[in-house]
């Protein structure tokens, strides 16, 4: 397994591996099951696979938790390893020095994480388009816990005409529960046990979705019950493609769910109502 340290070397690993298929899975690092099982959902597709982190300045708010992000260099190269991974890109810088271009995309970032973290997708948007200029990557894999993020980069790669294929990856969860994020680290015994509510939350959504009831402001009001959270960011129901709120579950879509545990920002989400087909 390599180390790449710079953008300069990862363009020369790229040229290098011209001619194999590359996947990339870009991540913040301190990584857990769900970064890993994007990594061993790409591995059997590509010759190369590359996993960057990268904790990136650009999709942070002024008042959030860069300064703070876990960090645990040692433990994501071991796990990355044991996955067969080829090349860790890790940048301590990632843009050029005169840096003046972002990427945007429209309506799909105006809700949700959009609306509560701005410029956060851009930040995102931004990063990822540079890192599969970088890696030249062939497949890059997102998973479904950030499922406004997944939705937002497949419209950034058909608008722009990028050549790269997204694979969504599983939410994966803890066994109780808890959706596997970087940011559990920070939560206290009490935080962790009533972060649990979230996943309940969205549970009681779909499994009244299923017994019929479709109405919206009724599912958000049984979920709402079970919220055990100092303060919720948003709770809603969107249509699973564009994203737009929903008042009649009649399509498949999606119930997020954002909140804080302490200073802790916790999401998840669940599909509600008919499945959604990726093809
Ligand atoms: P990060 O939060 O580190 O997540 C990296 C990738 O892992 C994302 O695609 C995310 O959806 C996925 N992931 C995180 N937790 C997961 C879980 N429990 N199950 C499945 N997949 C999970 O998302 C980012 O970093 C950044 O925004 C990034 C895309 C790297 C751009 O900076």
């Amino acid at each position: 397994m390599e180390l790449v340290e710079t953008p300069d070397a990862m363009v020369a690993w790229a040229e290098r591996h011209r001619h194999d298929r590359v996947g990339l899975v870009p991540t913040m690092g301190y990584l857990h099951r769900g970064h890993v099982s994007l990594m061993e959902l790409l591995r059997p597709r590509v010759d190369r696979l590359v996993v960057s982190i990268f904790v990136n300045p650009l999709q942070f708010g002024a008042n959030e938790d860069l300064a703070v992000y876990p960090r645990d260099p040692e433990r994501d190269a071991e796990k990355c390893r044991l996955v067969g991974v080829d090349c860790i890109f890790q940048p301590q810088e990632m843009y050029p020095e005169a840096f003046q271009t972002t990427v945007s995309v429209g309506d799909l970032t105006r809700g949700l994480c959009g609306a509560r973290r701005p410029g956060h997708f851009e930040g995102v948007c931004t990063v990822v388009t540079r890192l599969f200029g970088l890696t030249r990557c062939d497949e890059a894999c997102f998973g479904e816990k950030d499922y406004q993020q997944l939705m937002v980069i497949r419209r950034m790669v058909e608008d722009l005409a990028l050549p790269v294929t997204i694979v969504p990856g599983p939410l994966v969860r803890d066994a109780d529960g808890l959706a596997l994020s970087s940011r559990n680290a920070f939560l206290s015994v009490e935080e962790r046990r009533r972060g649990l509510s979230l996943h309940r939350a969205l549970l009681a959504m779909a499994d009244a979705a299923a017994a019929g009831e479709v109405e919206v402001p009724a599912l958000l009001d049984r979920a709402r019950g079970r919220l055990d959270v100092d303060r919720p960011d948003y709770l809603e129901v969107v249509d699973a493609q564009t994203m737009q709120p929903l008042e009649v579950v009649d399509r498949p879509a999606r119930a997020l769910v954002a909140a804080f545990l302490g200073r802790t920002r916790l999401i998840d989400n669940l599909a509600v109502g008919p499945e959604l087909s990726w093809t």
